[in-house]
């Protein structure tokens, strides 16, 4: 019997950018949903590539000084830094994403280790995009920084970029449905 209550609102996700997201965000039960079924991700050998840092609260000012810091490295101005620095303050809960990936393990490649992280953070909004919530996955210049590279990670790790999660403040904007990409499927 297929659900088609879940599939359509599968097929109904759409990212939100934290602009347009307000309070509350996932509390800690929403959030052990969406870790258990990020999880749930195909993962070879189940290394679990990936981690999340939790960003929330009183941490939303350090990150923001964080984003001011790389920005003014960067070269941007002031106001253009306070722009970026706002940014970290708006969604009501931001996950970073950090992959580890082993490049020298003897079954698993680093593509495949990849594909996982890239499974879980699917699963991950999908899972928060049925609970209520709405987001975006962001990265930028500003994932790619030293200053915040090494905020986050350890050594050999990669910071991906931040899920920010939320209410949606208004609907997010329709996009082409499922069927709309010609040549994702063909017969070999
Ligand atoms: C790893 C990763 C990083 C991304 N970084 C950005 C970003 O910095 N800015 C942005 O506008 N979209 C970024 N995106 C794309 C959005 O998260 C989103 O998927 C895209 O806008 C399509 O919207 P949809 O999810 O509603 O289809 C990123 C996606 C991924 C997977």
């Amino acid at each position: 019997m297929v659900d088609d209550t879940a599939l359509t609102a599968l097929l109904g996700r759409h990212s939100l950018g934290p602009k347009h997201l307000v309070e509350p965000g996932p509390d800690d039960a929403a959030l052990a949903l969406m870790l258990q079924a990020a999880r749930r991700a195909p993962d070879h050998l189940s290394l679990q590539p990936g981690r999340w840092v939790r960003v929330q609260g009183l941490a939303r000012e350090r990150l923001a000084d964080l984003f001011e810091q790389a920005a003014r490295a960067a070269g941007k101005d002031a106001a253009a830094a306070a722009l970026d620095a706002d940014r970290a303050r708006r969604a009501p809960l931001t996950l970073a994403l950090v992959a580890r990936i082993d490049l020298g393990h003897p079954q698993v490649p680093a593509h495949e280790q990849w594909m996982a992280v890239g499974g879980a953070l699917a699963q991950l909004m999908t899972a928060a995009h049925l609970l209520g919530y709405a987001g975006k996955m962001l990265s930028g210049y500003k994932a790619r920084h030293p200053l915040v590279q090494a905020a986050f990670c350890a050594p050999g790790e990669t910071l991906v970029g931040w899920v920010t999660l939320g209410t949606a403040a208004r609907a997010p904007a329709a996009r082409p449905g499922p069927d709309a990409l010609p040549g994702a499927l063909t017969d070999w």
